[in-house]
């Protein structure tokens, strides 16, 4: 591969095209595709498979390089490794990386993901597609055995998150909502789509890590098993009001004509318990690790609505206070945090009349 470099990622070495992406979605430059921003995606799966501290096998089941394989195989003892991708261009990239880090726990796979999960499953299967993930989600099911683990990325953000609706309408069968909460719904409807999957497998699901960053959504979930399970997952789906005008948010269970986004998925997002198990030490983009870390583990990720302080000067008319000041506020009189989502909106349980009051409250134009 005359047209190779070699980088570092945490502990492994990395044979990529020397043209590859280096930001947003990225495309194939280099024949194989490589996007370098991604090393933070790749990071977390690192620490999460760490954090989980069992022997899994993991199928990497479009691996492009195999960048995320074998930095699996390579940085999380324990696992057995398949880096699969469909492109016969993939195998020597894949197979190179494999030799260049020595690792006898993982292997090279050229196989139409739809055909693997067919005849195997693992115990953790990564779906990393370009676009949406929904053509593969049912394969990636079958593939997963019980009581595994699905970890799939979005990269289709303007229909998630509504700039295209017709398209979110035809892949994901989701009214998606705009405006401040685009991308907390955008998270929410892709995960809707993965419970209604399992559901027709009488599966259920426990999301551990979801997130949104960059240009991509991403899930980790705990796959359950049994169809009292799939039911309880069921009954975490929903719908939802945001009014522009009035800021109000509200959420019920039924599609009606004043809930008519979504559904989407209205559980948690995260397992707190599973995240303080997430060490970000040595990994490739540490420091955002670390801070990423830090707002997930502080989330109210219960809480499906989101506030943004632009949102609510416009409305109010009166300048914000300093967020993290607004949030303590609103935490002697309820709960409130940041969310990973975007560094000007935050989340609380209080409902609407009360986040107007206090806003106000805390404005510098009424200490004047
Ligand atoms: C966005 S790239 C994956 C990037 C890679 N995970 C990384 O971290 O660098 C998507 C890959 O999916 C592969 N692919 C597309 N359809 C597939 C299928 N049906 N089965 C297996 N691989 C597929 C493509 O060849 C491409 O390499």
């Amino acid at each position: 591969m005359p047209d190779a470099i070699v980088i570092r990622e945490g502990s492994t070495e990395i044979l990529v095209p020397e043209l590859h992406s280096s930001g947003g979605p990225g495309k194939i430059q280099g024949g194989v595709f490589f996007n370098e921003q991604m090393a933070f995606n790749r990071d977390i799966s690192v620490m999460f498979l760490r954090a989980t501290g069992r022997e899994l096998t993991v199928a990497d089941a479009m691996t492009a390089t195999g960048s995320r394989a074998v930095r699996i195989a390579n940085e999380v003892p324990g696992t057995q490794v398949t880096a699969n991708d469909i492109s016969p261009d993939a195998m020597p990239y894949i197979e190179a990386n494999i030799a260049r880090n020595n690792l006898d726990n993982c292997r090279a796979s050229n196989r139409n993901l739809h055909a693997l999960f067919a005849e195997e499953a693992f115990d953790y299967v990564d779906l990393d597609p370009f676009g949406s993930p929904v053509p593969f989600i049912q394969s990636a099911i079958l593939g997963c055995k019980k009581k595994g683990i699905l970890a799939i990325t979005a990269t289709d953000t303007a229909p998630l998150a509504g700039a295209h609706a017709p398209k979110c309408r035809r892949r994901y069968q989701s009214e998606p909502v705009r405006g401040y909460m685009c991308h907390e719904g955008g998270l929410r409807i892709l995960m809707c789509s993965i419970a209604r999957e399992l559901a027709k497998f009488d599966r259920g699901m426990k999301p551990l890590l979801s997130f949104y960053a960059d240009h991509y959504f991403r899930t980790y979930i705990q796959v359950e098993e049994g169809a009292e399970k799939a039911d309880k997952m069921m009954g975490q789906l929903g719908y939802m009001e945001y009014n522009m005008e009035t800021l109000e948010r509200s959420t019920s269970d039924k599609y009606d004509p004043t809930h008519k986004y979504g559904p989407f998925w209205l559980g948690p997002l995260h397992d707190q318990e599973f995240i303080s198990k997430m060490n970000p030490e040595g990994m490739a983009a540490e420091k955002r690790c670390t801070k990423y870390l830090n707002l997930w583990k502080n989330e109210l990720d219960s809480e499906v609505f989101v506030y943004d302080m632009s949102e609510l000067s416009s409305h109010i008319k009166m300048s914000p206070a300093k967020l993290v000041d607004f949030i303590d506020l609103l935490n002697s009189h309820g709960k409130a945090s940041m969310t990973h989502i975007c560094p000007t909106s935050f989340k609380t349980d209080l409902p609407l009349k009360d986040v107007i009051e206090l806003y106000k409250e805390a404005s510098p134009d009424s200490k004047r």
